[in-house]
């Protein structure tokens, strides 16, 4: 199936981790050229271009924006995959302490903001697309990791209010909603997580381990011009967790 990808330039944060990988190599297979971001080392990752931004610093941001925008006549989507997630502990609230809980919202949203700020004149003259990773736990609620599923639910919001102030430009804004994915970002959450995921498994409509590279068909679709009359949704992609 032609996306209409061939030659668009992605901008993808966090494509060194799980989902990112996949993702990166879905874009190249569609002819994308693909843009990773990453504070981890790129080095073994298929891409056109690898720009190191660490996002919870603003300075790193403007600078490692300054270079794509230098390097690349254009950007046609951004993904904001990146995310503080697998290092996470999960922990009741009482347990959360601050630094973490700002560490938490300055990479995952706050971080997401400011790659689309620094983005968004190249994005308008696309009219562009934009695509956010969030998350099946801000769509029902998940115990244990509050300061994660609040930025997934701001991240949410910002899609939606985001898609309406910038619909007028042409650039389209939406998000997909991963369920639990059995990957070493999930395992990295430590022991509970293998207990979470089989009752996780259980109460999805398929219940069958969601795998990493299953996220990636929605991402395109949002990210093509196939889903040109869609702005301001989240699509969970699940195997029917979420079930409205
Ligand atoms: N794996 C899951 O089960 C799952 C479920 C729902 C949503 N998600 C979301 O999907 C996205 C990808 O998750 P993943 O499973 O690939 O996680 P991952 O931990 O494998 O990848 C996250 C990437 O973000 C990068 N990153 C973290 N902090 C950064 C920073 N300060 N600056 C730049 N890059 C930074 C990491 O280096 C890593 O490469 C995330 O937004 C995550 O919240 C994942």
């Amino acid at each position: 199936m032609d996306l209409g990808l061939d030659n668009k330039i992605v901008v993808l944060t966090g494509a060194a981790g799980g989902i990112g990988r996949e993702l990166a190599s879905g874009f190249a297979a569609h002819g994308a050229q693909v843009v990773g971001v990453d504070l981890a080392s790129l080095d073994d990752v298929d891409l056109n271009l690898r720009v190191h931004i660490d996002l919870a610093d603003p300075d790193s941001i403007r600078q490692g924006c300054r270079t794509i925008r230098d390097h690349c006549p254009k950007v046609d989507v951004v993904v904001n995959n990146a995310a503080l997630y697998g290092g996470l502990k999960m922990t009741p609230l009482q347990g959360l302490d601050l630094q973490e809980w700002d560490r938490v919202m300055a990479v995952n949203v706050r971080g997401a903001y400011l790659m689309v700020r620094e983005l968004l004149q190249p994005l308008i003259e696309s009219r562009g697309a934009i695509v956010n990773l969030a998350s099946a736990s801000a769509l029902r609620g998940s115990p244990m990791m509050l300061h994660y599923v609040a930025s997934k639910g701001a991240l949410i919001a910002m899609t939606r209010a985001l898609a309406t102030e910038l619909g007028h430009h042409g650039v389209r804004v939406n998000a997909v909603a991963p369920g639990l994915v059995d990957d070493a970002a999930s395992q990295g959450l430590g022991e509970a997580f293998e207990r979470v995921l089989q009752s996780t498994v259980a109460q999805q409509s398929i219940p069958v381990r969601l795998e990493a590279g299953e996220v990636v068909g929605t991402v395109l679709f949002l990210a093509s011009q196939w889903s040109s009359a869609v702005t301001g949704q989240t699509i969970p992609v699940d195997r029917g967790l979420v079930k409205s």
